[in-house]
């Protein structure tokens, strides 16, 4: 009966439903391992920096920190926040060091809930985008300063070349 026409379509379909399910997963799976693989080193290498004082305004930009900026920012701002252009959930961060102090936007980064509570400013912000700011994942001063760092060469300081 195996050639019987009408048995192996109907055979053959779950089979491959099944196969296509697993390897959805397996590919998911391994998507997600590289993913917090990629976060943990990144979490490591800011690490070093976490006691690093803040720059003087002005001061050349350390490329290598603000190359890691821009990784912290793809993975937990970009979501929210625009560079340039238009506006998203949040205000498009262009110029902002340079209408915000860089300890004022450590503060903002590291603890959004209280700022908007206390802060005249961030009050204010709060009460025109009308969405409370939260960073998902577990940020830390050294990924505080690789985002000032990359801010800042946005706004157009440049690298030291370090
Ligand atoms: C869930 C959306 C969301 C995410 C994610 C988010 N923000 Fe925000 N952000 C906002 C909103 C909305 C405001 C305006 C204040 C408010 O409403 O809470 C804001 C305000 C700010 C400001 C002040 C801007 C200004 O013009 O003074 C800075 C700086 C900022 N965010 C940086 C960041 C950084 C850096 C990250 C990533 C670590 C981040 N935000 C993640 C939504 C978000």
């Amino acid at each position: 009966m195996s050639n019987d026409p009408s048995a192996s379509p109907g055979r053959r379909g779950p089979w491959a439903l099944a196969v296509l399910a697993v390897a959805s997963v397996v590919g998911v799976a391994v998507w997600w391992g590289m993913e917090s693989a990629h976060r943990r080193m990144v979490s490591e290498r800011v690490a070093a920096w976490a006691e690093a004082p803040l720059p003087t305004p002005g001061a050349p930009v350390d490329t290598a920190l603000a190359a890691l900026g821009s990784d912290v920012f793809q993975t937990h701002c970009a979501g929210c926040h625009a560079l340039s252009g238009e506006q998203r959930v949040g205000p498009n961060l262009e110029g902002v060091t340079r209408r915000r102090s860089y300890a004022w936007i450590r503060s903002m980064v590291l603890h959004p809930d209280s700022m908007t509570r206390d802060d005249p400013v961030a009050r204010a912000l709060l009460q025109s985008y009308g969405v409370q700011m939260m960073v998902t994942g577990k940020l830390e001063a050294g990924h505080a300063r690789a985002l000032i760092e990359f801010l800042r060469r946005l706004d157009g300081l440049q690298g030291s070349g370090t």
